[in-house]
Order: structure tokens, then sequence, then C-alpha cells
């Protein structure tokens, strides 16, 4: 005789294995209303290989910023047909000097790889505080934990592209100067709760056009 938990446990895997197998993909219909999970699906008829396909990485970002880096992202919003399959892809690039700045995906893990370039200090910064960093040259890969700091520094004397994937076709990024420097939080308010002085908030919020 089969438990009522059983029957319970064997619908929902059955739920869950229909609800993705009933389409192959879920191509973003830019011009339909977007849900919590995403966008709505594309009527399969209209779906073509350009849905699959992305062109745009091959072209390095512009670098002309303090840090000397730039991003172009493979993400849902400009590439349909990654659209509910939670992965994407990106490219960065950093001048010599430059660095990627402290930041994290507060919803998806990192996988890098460079692509160009070598001394690349590549880091991240555990909950407990802990550096995982080291100098990465061309061919190899770092992980990025979900929703860690993580930074990369171009301490090599050329530039570097490093490519990306990330665990959405969506991720959103913190950056923690912007967050902190870049809007309109009393400066005292920042100074107290991270005992810089409110002269430094100051100055630093002025290099973002942070207020207060
Ligand atoms: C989306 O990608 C295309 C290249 O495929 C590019 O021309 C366009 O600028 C991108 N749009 C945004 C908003 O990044
Ligand atoms: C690069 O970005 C800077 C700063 O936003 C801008 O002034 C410049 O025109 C951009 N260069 C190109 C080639 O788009």
């Amino acid at each position: 005789m089969i438990s009522p938990i059983c029957l319970f446990v064997f619908s929902f895997i059955f739920s869950c294995s229909y609800a993705s197998h009933v389409q192959d993909f879920c191509v973003a219909d830019y011009a339909a209303p977007q849900g919590p999970a995403g966008y709505s699906c594309k009527d399969p008829a209209k779906v073509t290989v350009d849905d699959f396909v992305h062109s745009g990485l091959g072209v390095p970002a512009n670098t002309s910023n303090r840090y000397k880096f730039g991003f172009t992202s493979a993400f849902s919003f400009n590439f349909s047909g990654l659209n509910g399959l939670g992965v994407s892809l990106g490219r960065t690039d950093v001048e010599v000097g430059g660095v990627v700045p402290i930041h994290s995906h507060p919803g998806a893990t990192e996988l890098v790889v460079i692509e160009e370039g070598s001394s690349i200090i590549g880091g991240f910064i555990a909950s407990n505080n802990k550096v995982y960093q080291k100098p990465l040259n061309k061919g190899d890969t770092m992980v990025l934990p979900q929703g860690l700091y993580h930074f990369f520094v171009n301490q090599g004397k050329t530039p570097a592209i490093i490519y990306a994937a990330f665990s959405s076709e969506s991720p959103t990024v913190q950056l923690l100067d912007t967050s902190l420097f870049k809007n309109g939080l009393a400066s005292v308010i920042i100074a107290k709760t991270t005992l810089l002085d409110v002269a430094q908030v100051h100055k630093i919020k002025k290099l973002f056009g942070g207020t207060n």
C-alpha cells in the first residue's frame, strides 16, 4: 500500500519533472510582461537560432573610469535564449594597473577564466573574513562562491581579459564603494557604522556623486 506521504512525494516529483519538461526552453519575450521568475516565453514558433546566439563579447569594454576596468554582459535582458536557464556570461577588461572593485553577486556563483593577461590577483573574502587570493595567469580559472565579496587587480604588464560565467541568467551586482558613497545615506551614519571619519566619507562621496 502506498502511504499518503509517499503519494505526496511522488506527485511532487512528478509535477516538478513535468514542469521542466513541458518545453525545451523559454526564450524571453521582451514585449510581454515580466514575472518574478523572468520574462514570459516567446511563442516557440517564432523562436529562431538567433535567440540562442549572442554577439558582442569579442569587443573590449570601455575602461575609461577611475578603476580602469569595463564589463560587457550577455545576460537574459540582452540574450533572449538564456531566459529560464540559470546561466550567463560576461567579459571584463582590465587595463594595466586597473582593478575590478570589491563587489558581490548576491544570487550567483561566478566562474572566471583568464583569457588574456598575467599576474592578475583574483580574490574573494569569506563570511568569516578570511581572504582567498592568488595571482592568475592566462588559462587559469577561479570560482567565486555565491554572494561573497571579490575583486581583481591587474598587476601584469598587459591588459587583462577575464571571461565570467554566472549561475544566474540575470545576476545582480552590489559594489562596496558605490553602496556606501554613491547615494544620499547620511555621511554621519556612514561614519558611525564604518568607523571612517566624516571628512573621509565626504571626500569619497565627492568622487561618486553621493550626497548628504
Ligand atoms: C546587447 O548586445 C548587443 C550585441 O549583441 C549590443 O549591441 C547592445 O549594445 C547590448 N545592449 C546592452 C543594453 O548592453
Ligand atoms: C568611454 O567612457 C567615457 C566615460 O564614460 C566616455 O567619456 C567616452 O566617450 C567613452 N568612450 C567610448 C569610445 O565610448
